[in-house]
């Protein structure tokens, strides 16, 4: 549903277009120092206005409304909430009826027998990645010695990033990228078995996020290519190092002390701005969509932060539930 995590727990909430979006967090540690300015550099960081991102520009000013006290968290619920003031929702008027391709449009109107809040994504939209980094943000806190780096290392095919993003505002087009993310310093004996492996569980937080299309980690899509001998990652040391990290330090779903690497793959945005010949609900046959509103050219730009969050999310989990254990 719409909460993760075994012990901290992460619930987010809101429309694109309703009056706030927010998160609850359970779970969390009391005694860690929480000030509303440590939120602003990852806030700023997914924040749209750059070039090749959307012209819709908030505040995303964090206003915590529980589970701190004197700048410590309480150990009961966090709850952040954040208002949403530049909503333009006609420009949404004709997509329940005339879905976009790739949106979640069509999905959300049968699932939800049109129930659902259409008005800029609704609660589909890449806005409620704002609360996700906002979670991320406290889990940062709570794993001080963990430095997690997430960076976009090409768009649209090109490792120029910005010559990607000129190109594709010139042709009015959207495009996707890669991120690829480095966390170092994790212990080792992080994770479990099957279900709840590092692997999995940071996926499943990955694939949460809006327009997140692949992932993969270490060298993954490149072994299969490999031999067992040049895919073999031979331990030098007797703290488990590594010669190499093939597997981007996890085997058997447990951390090893290595450098954890993956990336993932966003699609580009499905809104564009050249008419699309697709299925038109109220008119029962195909006809031209022309889409509104304000959209990103390359989501990718805004989501390094977003995966920096979901992997603070997972590795906070995993410690808690490793201490939980001992
Ligand atoms: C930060 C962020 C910004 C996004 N901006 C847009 C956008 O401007 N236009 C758009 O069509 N999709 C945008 N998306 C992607 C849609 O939310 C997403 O494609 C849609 O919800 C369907 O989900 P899916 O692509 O995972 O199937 C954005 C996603 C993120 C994470």
């Amino acid at each position: 549903m719409n909460s993760f995590g075994r012990i901290f727990r992460v619930n987010i909430f809101g429309e694109s277009h309703g009056t706030s979006i927010g998160v609850v967090i359970d779970g969390c540690p009391a005694g860690i120092p929480v000030f509303e300015l440590d939120f602003l550099t990852d806030i700023e960081r997914r924040k749209s206005g750059k070039k090749g991102t959307t012209a819709r520009l908030e505040d995303d000013t964090p206003n915590i409304i529980s589970g701190v006290y004197n700048n410590f968290t309480t150990g009961s619920p966090i709850a952040i909430l954040f208002s949403n003031k530049n909503t333009k929702s006609e420009d949404y008027n004709n997509l329940a009826k005339h879905p976009r391709p790739g949106h979640a449009d069509f999905t959300a109107k049968t699932k939800f027998k049109e129930f659902n809040d259409p008005r800029g994504g609704g609660h589909f939209s890449g806005r409620l990645t704002l609360p996700i980094v906002a979670a991320g943000v406290i889990a940062k806190k709570i794993l001080n010695n963990i430095k997690i780096n997430a960076t976009l290392i090409e768009a649209g095919g090109d490792v120029n990033v910005e010559n990607a993003v000129n190109k594709a505002i010139e042709q009015k087009e959207t495009i996707g990228g890669i991120v690829e993310c480095k966390a170092d310093g994790i212990p080792i004996g992080w994770g479990e078995p099957f279900f709840d492996s590092v692997e999995s569980v940071i996926s499943h937080l990955a694939f949460s996020i809006p327009a997140i299309n692949g992932i993969e980690f270490g060298n993954g899509f490149l072994a299969a290519k490999n031999t067992g001998a040049s895919q073999n990652d031979l331990i030098l040391t007797e703290n488990g190092k590594t010669k190499t990290n093939n597997c981007g330090g996890n085997n058997g779903g447990i951390t090893n002390g290595n450098q954890l690497v993956f990336r993932v793959a966003v699609k580009p945005a499905s809104s564009i701005s050249t008419p699309q010949s697709t299925y038109n609900f109220e008119e029962n046959q195909i006809k031209d969509l022309i889409v509104n509103g304000r959209h990103d050219s390359c989501i990718a730009l805004r989501v390094s932060v977003i995966i920096e969050a979901i992997t603070a999310i997972a590795l906070v989990d995993f410690r808690l539930i490793f201490e939980a254990n001992r």
